[in-house]
């Protein structure tokens, strides 16, 4: 056999094992071998969930000074950390495919990776706190819970705290809006107004039609994803509608209505023009969170340059007591 023919048989070899592994539901590791294909969808998926995280905290942040109460700011101070602690879970699930988190964050900076379009609207009133709780979170976390059974393990693990923290964000959002909405009759108009704003933004937090989503078929194959776009996107808003009844708030959709014979509701297409523009760069807020995001790093480098140098120093006193 010649070298060459030895390599086909052995990669033929790995690949098969990796197709095993995936039948049988088992986690694959980062010392496994893994085809590249999958290597770097998981990079994609990953370091976009990751931006995500991070990106996020900047439409929240924005109320942290004028929060309403004590209370209020302490709560949202946490959801605040909590997103940044998820920020960096998946930077590390990331680096155990090989790639480093400068790395990252210098493409996120450059616009050359993505984050998820809903974070480039902005947060007018304390009211849209609320409703992101409830359905910016509730969104993810219909997203988030089968990534849990991912077939990557590092990206599996690091969900599951995710989840966890993400149900206490859509319970105080829930839990702000039911206080406004016992309260005035003009903090009942600010909560139906952050519901109308975000409403279709966050149904498009799903991704595109499944007609339209070229990558789901393969990761749905190699067990990254579980659902496609369109069941999640469903699921979301059967779980919503209720939601919506009981906090005294309607959604802004003429076409949602129970559909008994499906057991679903029928609800109506969000507009992906719009969409496909704000995730192109053209929403409401893409330049002034990419810029706060790249300013925050610049202004970060020194804390980075002094724990490097910690570090240098400790390994070089590590090295000479010895
Ligand atoms: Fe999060
Ligand atoms: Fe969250």
């Amino acid at each position: 056999m010649s070298t060459e023919e030895a390599t086909v048989t052995a990669e033929r070899e790995l690949q098969g094992h990796f197709e095993d592994k995936i039948a049988r539901d088992q986690r694959v590791e980062p010392r496994d071998w893994m085809p590249s294909g999958y290597r770097e969808t998981l990079v994609r998926q990953i370091a976009q969930h990751a931006h995500s995280e991070i990106i996020g905290m900047q439409p929240e942040g924005n109320w942290l000074t004028r929060a309403p109460s004590l209370r209020r700011k302490a709560i949202l101070l946490a959801k605040v950390q909590d997103e940044a602690g998820h920020g960096l879970y998946l930077y590390s699930a990331a680096e155990t495919l090989g790639v480093d988190r400068s790395e990252l964050t210098g493409k996120l900076v450059s616009g050359r990776q993505k984050y998820s379009s809903i974070f480039n609207y902005p947060t007018l009133t304390f009211a849209d706190i609320g409703v992101i709780g409830w359905l910016v979170d509730g969104a993810a976390i219909v997203n988030q819970v089968p990534l849990c059974r991912a077939s990557y393990g590092p990206y599996a693990r690091a969900m599951i705290r995710i989840c966890k923290e993400e149900s206490f964000h859509q319970r105080q959002g829930y839990e702000l809006l039911m206080t406004m909405m016992s309260g005035t009759a003009k903090q009942r108009a600010m909560v139906q107004d952050a519901t109308d704003r975000w409403w279709w933004p966050s149904l498009m937090m799903f991704g595109p039609p499944d007609g339209d989503s070229p990558n789901t078929r393969q990761s749905m194959e190699w067990g990254i994803k579980r659902h496609t776009n369109d069941e999640l996107r469903q699921k979301f808003v059967d779980m919503t509608v209720p939601q919506a009844e009981a906090l005294g708030v309607s959604l802004p959709d003429s076409g949602l209505v129970w559909n008994s014979e499906r057991g679903h509701y029928d609800f109506s297409e969000p507009d992906w023009a719009e969409f496909r523009r704000v995730l192109k760069g053209g929403g409401p807020c893409n330049t002034q969170r990419v810029e706060r995001r790249r300013s925050a790093h610049e202004d970060g480098a020194w804390v980075r340059e002094a724990a490097a140098a910690h570090a240098a120093k400790q390994a070089a006193r590590g090295e000479a007591a010895v």
